[in-house]
């Protein structure tokens, strides 16, 4: 359906790219000639303000077949979602300070598309206030064919946990698996298909600052995520008529317009405000080589800075398969209570703080001052292991979404998601061990 589509691409993180589909559809010496090539129009697509300083600063110029105000009106869309849809979350249920827990969502027995799939499950901040995040999971079963969709109300993060994506956007095609994010900018037009039939993972919109690459200071010039593993599509262009429906997240709210043509009819572009997507298995991972599990912010991907330096909006980090070398050191995440809150979500293999319970497609929220840590059999494993050998813990790709202020989770993650009720087993075999006449 998307042929006209192939992926390609272009690497480095916020560069500023230049790429085209047809030789010299880009105009050259300006953004905006009084007559582009090809009869294409200029339309630029800022994702911050006009004076940001230039290192934050991002825009991009499109030279597409028709401009993005070429559709009919908006109507909300039916049946309105929402329920499973949250952008504000000053109006949901009382967080319990309890840790919190999930089984993978089940699999739709409606045909159920990328968009129809999503379920907020917490979040804190406003979309219209453009702070904060909120977290969803999705599930889906069916490719958006006629219908493409665009947010307005944050840049979006996935995390394909299964089956594979194929993210046609206005910049080009991203193709995506599970082990791989994308991040999708705020207003882009975008339609996901599934070669795999079914798709599953987790979201996370972030309303705040853009996302990007934390400083590394005595890690040096190296390290973590490295900026040429990102990836940004060349462009590519659909020219198709027909009947289509495009949908626009604005405010937590749905809304749907039609129009004649395809979207996705940018021919050339050039900016640093782009898709673009990363492999995980390229994440240069750090940790001790002496004694003691580092605190977790040695395994940040991206993230979205405050206002307060050092504390971040919302940060993105994994725990990818990685040698455990520490001597003399309980290896597993010690027992913890954190200012900071944590959905946690498993791509794939075994979370090594968890012997059970925390499954693939499955989440976590260990809000500010939960107490969290090991599970019982972890910890007496982990406290007779034999340290002074390394160990690989190699089937794992665990993440987290962290943010500072509190992560309120909705009425469906309290109600109607697989919320595990015995969670808080987990910790009950913590035996006391204390003996006072024994050093
Ligand atoms: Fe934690």
């Amino acid at each position: 359906m998307r042929a006209e589509i192939e992926p390609g691409y272009q690497s480095g993180f916020a560069n500023e790219f230049a790429s085209e589909a047809l030789p010299g559809a880009l105009p050259q010496g300006r953004n905006s000639p009084q007559r582009a090539a090809y009869g294409l129009y200029a339309e630029q697509i800022s994702g911050t303000a006009f004076t940001a300083p230039r290192a934050n600063n991002r825009r991009s110029w499109l030279y597409r077949l028709r401009p993005a105000a070429v559709h009919r009106p908006f109507v909300p869309l039916a049946p309105h979602p929402s329920s499973r849809i949250v952008a504000n979350f000053h109006d949901v249920p009382a967080t319990p300070p309890n840790p919190l827990r999930w089984d993978p969502l089940p699999v739709p027995t409606q045909p159920t598309d990328f968009i129809e799939g999503w379920k907020t499950m917490a979040g804190n901040g406003a979309a219209e206030a453009m702070n904060g995040c909120a977290i969803h999971l999705y599930v889906a079963n069916r490719s958006m064919t006629k219908r493409f969709f665009y947010n307005a109300d944050a840049e979006l993060l996935i995390v394909p946990q299964q089956g594979r994506l194929q993210i046609a956007t206005e910049m080009g095609r991203l193709d995506l698996e599970p082990g791989e994010i994308a991040v999708l900018p705020r207003g882009v037009r975008f339609a996901v298909a599934l070669p795999d039939g079914l798709a599953r993972g987790y979201l996370c919109e972030n309303f705040g600052a853009l996302l990007r690459l934390p400083d590394l200071g005595p890690i040096g010039s190296n390290g973590l995520a490295n900026p040429r593993d990102f990836l940004t599509p060349h462009a590519a262009y659909e020219d198709r008529e027909g009947e289509f429906e495009l949908v626009a997240k604005l405010n937590g709210l749905l809304w749907r317009a039609p129009l004649g043509h395809s979207p996705l009819d940018v021919v050339a572009w050039h900016g640093n405000y782009a898709p673009y997507k990363y492999d995980l298995r390229r994440f240069n991972t750090l940790g001790s080589i002496s004694f003691d599990h580092p605190d977790p912010s040695i395994f940040l991907v991206l993230q979205s800075l405050s206002d307060t330096p050092g504390v971040d909006t919302l940060d993105f980090v994994i725990f990818p398969p990685r040698w455990l070398a520490a001597e003399d050191t309980f290896r597993p995440p010690w027992f913890h209570r954190n200012v900071a809150s944590e959905f946690m979500g498993l791509v794939h293999g075994v979370y090594d703080a968890k012997a059970t319970g925390f499954m693939p497609g499955g989440a976590s929220l260990h809000n500010c001052m939960v107490g969290h840590g090991p599970d019982a059999e972890t910890f007496e494993r982990a406290s007779q292991n034999d340290t002074t050998t390394p160990h690989k813990v190699s089937d794992t790709l665990a993440f987290m979404f962290e943010t500072r202020a509190l992560l309120r989770p909705t009425r469906f993650a309290l109600e109607d998601a697989p919320l595990q009720a015995d969670y808080f087993e987990c910790w009950q075999g913590l035996s006391k061990h204390f003996n006072a006449e024994q050093r």
